[in-house]
């Protein structure tokens, strides 16, 4: 029997790259990203499977130029790059890494909100720029979180990760997507999303980028936020309406925002960059030692399922899905 093939779009943590070589064939890409459709085609070539990671482009033109592919999978929780549709109708499977990164990435969302409140960004660039010359009762204060509303846009598996977190910070917790009459684990109150926004003093969101929830809060919906609240996002950059949120920050309605993806992303927009009540990180919600050698892990064990005809661990599309 020929060895099964695997294209790997870049270098991975953890044992990822010994458990795919022990059975198949392994091309890996040590060199830059593939962010273009016409270097993946060319990468994956006849490859029977290929592992991703979401800066590239899985379109359904890399798709049909790729008929040996049998599955994708993406060493990420979230799948934008990849089009669904298109890897549903040409029979390839697509798996995710749910689960092993949702500690991680509630933990960076805390991080940023605890940054953003408390400007800790600017802080610290204060005294790195030598302009602390002892402490004072008005210097750099922030806004407290106590007894405030934290509101989860996306009550997933992050979601309330960060919802239960929030207990240990003293606020409340509101959600627009869990079910008005149910018995949210951990306890948050259903608002509709625009009550949402309207109450919370800090909004977080987690929830997957799609045709529906591309700026899902655009300039309208920022200006319902409270004056002084603030907005995180660990989720997906193009859930917000970047240049509106610009305006939203110049105009001083919002107290600040935290955010680890962006629009255009890894571009930031310039009005963001200049900006003292932003804190602004480059996509590291899932960031951990260990949670990255997991997520590599993940990626390789649903592809060897796959090649070994059994259902993966983690699948987004099975080939039967209509
Ligand atoms: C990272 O953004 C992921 O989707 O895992």
């Amino acid at each position: 029997m020929t060895m099964r093939e695997v294209a790997v779009t870049a270098e991975l943590p953890g044992r990822a790259v010994e458990w795919l070589e022990e059975r198949c064939l392994v091309r890996l890409n040590a060199g830059v990203q593939i962010t273009d459709e016409n270097t993946l085609i060319d990468f994956i070539g006849s490859a029977d499977a290929v592992l991703t990671l979401l800066a590239n482009p899985v379109t359904d033109r890399v798709l049909a130029a790729c008929p040996d592919l049998r599955v994708v999978g993406n060493c990420a929780v979230g799948f934008d790059n990849i089009d669904l549709v298109a890897a549903r109708r040409r029979g390839v499977w697509v798996t995710n890494t749910p689960d092993v990164l949702t500690e991680a990435t509630a933990d960076l969302t805390w991080g940023l909100i605890l940054a953003v409140t408390r400007r800790l960004g600017e802080a610290e660039r204060f005294l790195r720029d030598g302009r602390f010359h002892g402490w004072a009762l008005d210097m750099l204060l922030g806004s407290g979180i106590q007894g405030r509303q934290l509101g989860v846009v996306g009550f997933g598996r992050i979601g309330r990760a960060v919802a239960r977190r929030a207990a240990g910070f003293g606020m409340s917790v509101a959600a627009s997507d869990v079910d008005e009459h149910a018995n949210p684990d951990p306890p948050a109150r259903f608002m509709a999303l625009d009550e949402l926004l309207a109450s919370s003093h800090v909004v977080t969101l987690h929830t997957p980028l799609n045709e529906g929830t591309r700026h899902l809060l655009d300039e309208e919906r920022l200006r319902l936020m409270p004056r002084g609240a603030f907005l995180v996002n660990t989720a997906r950059g193009p859930l917000v309406d970047e240049a509106a949120l610009v305006r939203v920050l110049e105009d001083g309605h919002l107290g600040g925002a935290g955010l680890d993806v962006f629009e255009m992303e890894p571009a930031v927009h310039p009005g963001l960059l200049e900006r003292e009540d932003v804190v602004l990180l480059p996509h590291v919600g899932s960031a951990t030692e260990e949670t990255r050698a997991a997520m590599a892990e993940l990626a390789a064990t649903n592809i060897l399922a796959v090649l070994a005809g059994e259902e993966p661990p983690t699948p987004v599309v099975r080939p039967t899905d209509h």
